[in-house]
């Protein structure tokens, strides 16, 4: 796909290459990682410079702010003044993993990372060749998803080639194996917020964490930007229908359905999971959605899926990609 990108940019995880691109980040470079949620667009986050240029390439709005991947918890003492309760027992339990979380950020993590809030979100990745990448680069890395700004989350390397031309290289550490960016969450007075749902379940985060938990789903606490109605958005029009549902001409549409084929005929049709494994269907939504979007139809539709899990954050992402496209 894409071929008239550079392609060219994408390089294996060898030592040498990890070697080299420590250096290309400590140098005030972009370079695209892969995590286990999706591929993150990286900078070093104490350099300004180069987290602006993460807005650039993106062509992201600056009251978006970035979450800083770390390796280890020195990294996290670099930009946390402090972690509460609750939230230290989630760290010990999903890090490293996708869960990312909101704390008050120490005074010299830079603004633009986070758009000028007294907050900073931090997260552990779990996949290796993220964390090898962080100690290499010996630094926190500010890292957005790397798509272009409300476009599909890139779950493959290939996905990140649209903004070849602003970074050093690409590594290329296989398929996304979550397919979904990670669960965002902040404590507040006794309560946890989930400010974006993700590869960490509701459920999940109550029971570790012994509190309240509240899903802000389009939330509007004044210190959750970013979450907007519409993201993750193909180039074609996405509608959502309910399993099994019929639509008028899908001989020009495509469809991606949670497990059974439907008893229409549609150009084109892909199945997240004929086993229904919520887990089996995070981690190829994206990577259909990329490919339905590269056919030429009149209209994507896409069924709806259980609330349950991490069908939750599937729903969040879906919603946002129909939004009035
Ligand atoms: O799985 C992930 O989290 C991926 C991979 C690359 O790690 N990253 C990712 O980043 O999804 P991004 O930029 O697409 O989403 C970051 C979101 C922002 O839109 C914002 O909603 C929230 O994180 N965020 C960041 N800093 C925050 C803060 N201080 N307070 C509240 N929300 C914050
Ligand atoms: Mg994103």
């Amino acid at each position: 796909m894409d071929s008239h990108y550079d392609s060219n940019k994408i390089a294996a995880p060898t030592e040498e290459v990890i070697a080299e691109c420590g250096s290309l980040l400590r140098e005030g470079k972009l370079v695209v990682i892969p995590t286990e949620t999706v591929y993150g667009l990286a900078a070093n986050a104490f350099d300004p410079k180069a987290c602006a240029r993460i807005f650039e390439a993106k062509k992201r709005p600056d009251f978006d702010p970035l979450i800083c991947h770390i390796a280890s918890f020195e990294m996290l003492d670099q930009l946390a003044a402090q972690v509460p309760a609750a939230t230290q027992k989630l760290i010990e339990k999903f890090w490293p993993g996708p869960l990312t979380v909101v704390l008050p950020k120490k005074e010299h993590v830079p603004d633009i990372v986070t758009s000028g809030l007294a907050t900073v979100a931090v997260r552990m990745p779990s996949h290796p060749v993220a964390l090898k990448l962080i100690q290499s680069a010996a630094t926190p890395l500010a890292a957005p998803s790397a798509n272009l700004f409300g476009k599909l989350s890139p779950t493959r390397p290939e996905h990140a080639l649209p903004l070849a031309e602003h970074v050093a290289m690409i590594i290329d550490g296989g398929p996304s194996p979550v397919g979904v960016e990670s669960t965002i969450v902040r404590e507040i007075d006794g309560k946890i917020h989930i400010l974006r749902p993700g590869g960490i379940t509701p459920e999940e985060i109550e029971k570790t964490s012994g509190l309240e938990c509240a899903l802000e789903e389009h939330n509007d606490l004044p210190d959750a930007p970013g979450q907007l109605l519409s993201h993750y958005a193909p180039e074609h029009r996405v509608r959502l229908i309910n399993e099994g549902e019929r639509v008028e001409t899908p001989e020009d549409a495509a469809l991606l359905v949670f497990s059974r084929m439907p008893d229409q005929h549609f150009k084109i049709t892909k199945v997240l999971s004929p086993e229904r494994d919520l887990t089996v269907a995070a981690s190829r939504l994206f990577e259909y959605l990329h490919l339905l979007d590269s056919e030429e139809c009149s209209t994507i539709y896409v069924e709806k899926v259980p609330l349950r899990g991490i069908g939750i954050a599937i729903m969040n992402r879906l919603k946002k990609a129909a939004y009035e496209n």
